[in-house]
């Protein structure tokens, strides 16, 4: 089924359940994340159907460091290989790709071919797909206090210029509107330090299956169930 009128703008996606979908099929848990993988490219393929035009995916937190080395080097090859493979659908596709988090904390590497990759698809408009990496909502919200307070202190901002609006232009996510949809899989109903300041008004669906498991048909059905919901701004 099409789905027409009332598309989210944004759809931001909490990618839980690789590590147990690993330990129910007996394998390791990087088996895990290479079947994550494979979900991702169903999220963008259905996000393009659809016409949603930002995909913020939270691909790596703060708090993943703390995870064995082999996990996270696992994690990073990965990306690498994904985002390496998929720049050619990706130009396709015409999907722009942008990274939100502290970019300076991965390797090397893996930095040299997020950026060759966000260049390369700069110019692509249909959809933009946000890679959360090394992302944490507290981390951010800080350093944003940390640039506006330093602008205060050297008179290029007023106390009163502080608002809400000023204070999203310092976030990372500062040309990216705020998401309209949140979905978790795996049926954990929480948000895990995920941005924490844009999901303000965010509708929430969670979704009981493994990310491994999560198709395209997922997707529209968590559409449908947004679409259901009448969003009322705190208003009545
Ligand atoms: C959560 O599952 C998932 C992650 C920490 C990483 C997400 C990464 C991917 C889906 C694959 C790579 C990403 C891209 C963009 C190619 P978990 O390991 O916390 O699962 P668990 O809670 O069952 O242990």
């Amino acid at each position: 089924m099409k789905l027409h009128n009332d598309i989210p703008q944004h759809v931001a996606i909490i990618m839980d359940g690789n590590g147990r979908w690993a330990k129910n099929h007996g394998l390791p848990r990087a088996q895990g994340h290479r079947a994550g993988a494979e979900s991702v490219r169903e999220a963008i393929d259905a996000c393009k159907e659809m016409g949603v035009q930002y995909l913020t995916l939270y691909a790596f937190s703060s708090e993943n460091w703390n995870r064995p080395e082999a996990e996270v080097s696992a994690l990073m090859l990965l990306l690498e290989k994904f985002l390496e493979s998929k720049l050619s659908d990706l130009m396709r596709q015409d999907v722009r790709l942008l990274a939100i988090g502290q970019l300076d904390r991965l390797p090397a590497k893996t930095r040299a071919t997020l950026d060759r990759v966000i260049a390369k698809t700069a110019e692509n408009a249909s959809l933009t797909l946000v890679l959360a990496l090394s992302y944490g909502s507290r981390e951010e919200i800080a350093e944003a206090t940390k640039k506006i307070a330093a602008e205060v202190k050297s008179g290029a901002l007023d106390l009163t210029d502080i608002s809400p609006q000023l204070f999203s232009r310092y976030l990372y996510t500062a040309d990216i509107p705020d998401p309209d949809l949140l979905i978790r899989t795996s049926g954990e109903m929480r948000v895990s330090n995920f941005l924490l300041w844009q999901i303000s008004y965010a509708e929430m669906v969670i979704v009981n299956k493994l990310w491994p498991e999560f198709r395209q048909g997922d997707l529209f059905d968590a559409v449908r169930e947004y679409q259901k919901r009448h969003r009322r701004f705190g208003g009545v």
